[in-house]
């Protein structure tokens, strides 16, 4: 068994796809095990993408993720990362194929739905920032 951390972010909560997004993992057999909306702090924004701290686009992606309130979850199954990964679809909106969520609902790089922890290691250090341990499923 293998946990996530995925946010829909302020794009996804304003075009009203946070009950689709849900649905879709939902259905493909992963457990909810975390679940709360909040507008990000900037704190919390730059710790969440420190890896990409010194590319152009930090402050464009800190500026976004911090604009409006997200719905941060946490994903529990076989695979969990990798499968909520690959249903998310690429980063490179060419690259998103239809059937995933960002090739079904966006055509931007910026505005893209939804996040997704891309490895064990930052699901850990991501689950850590986000949630308290008493705000997730034992
Ligand atoms: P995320 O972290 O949000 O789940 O997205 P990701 O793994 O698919 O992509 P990542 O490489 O981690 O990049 C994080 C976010 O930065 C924005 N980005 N912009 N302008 C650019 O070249 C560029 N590259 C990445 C995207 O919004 C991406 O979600
Ligand atoms: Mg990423």
């Amino acid at each position: 068994m293998e946990r996530t951390y995925i946010m829909i972010k302020p794009d996804g909560v304003d075009r009203k796809l946070v009950g689709e997004v849900i649905r879709r993992f939902e259905t493909r057999g992963l457990k909810l095990v975390g679940l709360k909306m909040l507008v990000p702090s900037r704190e919390i924004a730059e710790k969440h993408y420190e890896v990409h701290r010194e590319r152009p686009f930090f402050a464009e992606l800190v500026d976004f993720i911090t604009s409006g309130p997200v719905v941060a979850m946490a994903w529990e199954g076989n695979q969990a990362i990798t499968l909520t990964r690959k249903m998310m679809g690429a980063t490179k909106p060419e690259d998103a194929l239809p059937g995933t969520i960002r090739g079904d609902y966006t055509t931007s790089i910026s505005a893209n739905i939804v996040h997704g922890s891309d490895a064990p290691e930052t699901a850990a250090v991501e689950l850590k920032l986000w949630f308290a341990d008493n705000e997730l499923l034992p």
